[in-house]
């Protein structure tokens, strides 16, 4: 029989409990015989270190800012049951009272639109 690749997007808002459903519902196909692929994409990067014993792996975006070529070995690692670990990465979350703190990424003394004089 022809194998068929299925995804499952989880998302949603901060701390409900994403990572750790998802992490077991890879734990538990990958025991049900299924080949399980985990591409994390939190910039925390911590959804698939509770199938790897707490350990973090390489997120492909920090690899490839180091590497100009990044094969599989870079960046997949497997975890509990034999289940493909990836972690895509992205920019450390900033606090919004940060982001409004900080300069704005124009020379605003050059912009007419934003002069005060
Ligand atoms: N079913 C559950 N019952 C009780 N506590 C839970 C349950 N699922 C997750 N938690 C706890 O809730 C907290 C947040 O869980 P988790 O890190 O999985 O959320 P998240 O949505 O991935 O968060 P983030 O958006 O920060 O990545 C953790 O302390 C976790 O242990
Ligand atoms: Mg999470």
């Amino acid at each position: 029989m022809a194998r068929v690749l299925k995804q499952i997007a989880i998302y949603g808002k901060g701390g409900i409990g994403k990572s750790t459903t998802t992490s077991n519902i890879s734990a538990a196909l990958a025991r049900d015989g299924y080949t399980v692929m985990q591409v994390g994409c939190d910039p925390k990067s911590d959804s698939t270190n509770t199938l790897r014993g707490g350990q973090y792996i390489p997120t492909v975006l920090e690899t490839l800012r180091e590497n100009s070529r990044v094969t599989l070995e870079d960046v997949v690692f497997q975890g509990f049951g034999g289940v493909y670990c990836v972690e895509a990465g992205g920019p450390a979350p900033v606090s919004a009272a940060r982001a409004a703190a900080s300069s704005p990424p124009w020379n605003s003394s050059s912009c007419s639109t934003c002069s005060t004089s």
